[in-house]
């Protein structure tokens, strides 16, 4: 092996700890110089997160390896939240998608198990915003992790200052399972450095998931320096700000590639180092009210009837803060009023993490939505979408990631509003 181990990582390696830990080791070694990495380096987050949630019945070969870590005691070394459930039974759907669900997931029960077995927090771990306050997966800035869910790497690399590479499924859960992950990429301070100023000079505060979607595809897996966006976010990094950030970020890491951008005047890490942190020679992206205008109108609609009444709603994904569960339900609570409506014309349901929704039920809010036939869920949206028969449903959406890997529609967070209240069709 080509990369430096140091003596407790080689005795991992060779096996001091057992058959399954080395291969887990050796596994994460391979990984490790395929991109070039020199060394590995302990994992410091307090907790891990695992992307695979869903218990879907094809994952044989996934079972087994997680049996077999299970039977060998390779568990992971610190507890582990993970992403969203795919079931909810309270979530609209006909009695035959139900059916469907249940022998698509046939064994989400099982896996839940396993997980439990392996380190999982606890029931209500599963959430792609596991760094809420109320699920407390909080990274501190500096902290290595292994994580693989692409809107919470980004997250904990840009608005944390935490350090983590877009690793894949079950790789993320072996780097926490044998403490150490390569050190290449994201973990590296030149890896962090910025490849593009990306200036913003719209006449108005950009739509998050816009933004983020004309930032991805332009900047791909790099890392963009944003410029211009502290003159609507203001230069603190304050609760609307993070929530703000959270959601253009998964805009970016889903239509793009991004792992880590840095907001000028806002993010950790751009506070502190400022524009020492752009590599020599950036690449330029100007966006404008005509670029995202471009960028939107580039959007595919791929319902086989475009004219097609939306039969639901999904808003939440990535997941909800406290904060923007109680900014739905007053905006939508005001915009029924003002067309003298009660219920809203479009089943909608509105995803948080299981803390933050149960936060959410004890307001009186709570019960205001619910009224006018709002759903709190904590299921993940495109784990619904994503089979046959779902997918032929026109579904809306103000999540430019659902939007990329389902056939739901997006529309920004005002158009929803005006959808789901009826104030337009
Ligand atoms: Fe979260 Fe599922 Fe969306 S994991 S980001 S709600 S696709």
């Amino acid at each position: 092996m080509a990369m430096k181990l140091t003596e407790s990582q080689t005795a991992l390696l060779k096996g001091e700890k057992g058959e399954t830990l080395a291969k887990v080791m050796k596994t994460l070694v391979m990984y490790g110089e395929t991109f070039g990495a020199e060394k590995m380096v302990p994992i410091t987050g307090a907790q891990g997160h695992l992307v695979t949630s869903f218990g879907l019945g094809v994952m044989k070969p996934v079972f087994s390896l997680m049996d077999g870590l299970i039977r060998e005691g390779a568990l992971s070394g610190r507890k582990f939240t993970a992403d969203p459930r795919p079931l909810d039974p309270n979530v609209p759907a006909n009695l035959l998608q139900k059916l469907f669900f249940k022998v698509m997931y046939s064994k989400q029960e099982y896996y839940e198990d396993q997980l439990r077995k392996l380190g999982l927090v606890n029931d209500d771990g599963f959430t792609c915003t596991c760094y809420m306050s109320q699920v407390g997966n909080i990274p501190g800035k500096g902290d290595i992790l292994s994580w693989a869910e692409s809107s919470a790497v980004v997250y904990a690399n840009s608005v944390l200052g935490a350090r983590c590479n877009r690793n894949s499924g079950i790789i993320e859960l072996f780097g926490n399972i044998a403490g150490y992950v390569p050190c290449f990429g994201l973990l590296t301070d030149e890896g962090r450095k910025a490849a593009w100023i990306v200036e913003i000079k719209t006449s108005r505060k950009p739509e998050a998931q816009l933004l983020g979607s004309a930032i991805g595809m332009k900047v791909m897996e790099d890392v963009p320096w944003i410029r211009g966006l502290d003159v609507w976010l203001g230069k603190t990094l304050d609760k609307a700000a993070a929530d703000y950030l959270k959601d253009m970020g998964a805009a970016a890491a889903s239509n793009g590639a991004v792992g880590l951008y840095h907001a000028a005047n806002l993010t950790p890490e751009a506070r502190e180092r400022g524009s020492a942190l752009i590599a020599p020679v950036p690449k330029t992206y100007v966006i404008d009210d005509a670029e995202l205008e471009r960028v939107r109108a580039g959007y595919p609609c791929i319902w086989k009837d475009p004219y097609a009444e939306p039969k639901l709603c999904f808003v939440g994904c990535p997941h909800l803060s406290l904060n923007q569960l109680k900014s739905w339900t007053a905006a939508l609570l005001e915009a029924l009023k003002n067309a003298c409506q009660t219920r809203l014309a479009i089943p909608t349901v509105f995803t948080a993490a299981p803390a933050v929704a149960g936060e959410f039920r004890e307001s009186p809010d709570s019960e205001a939505l619910k009224k006018a036939g709002g759903l709190v869920s904590s299921i993940c949206p495109l784990m619904y979408m994503n089979n046959p028969l779902c997918g032929r449903m026109p579904v809306i959406t103000n999540s430019n990631k659902l939007r990329t890997y389902t056939s739901s529609r997006y529309y920004t967070d005002d158009e929803i509003l005006k959808k789901i209240t009826g104030a337009v069709k």
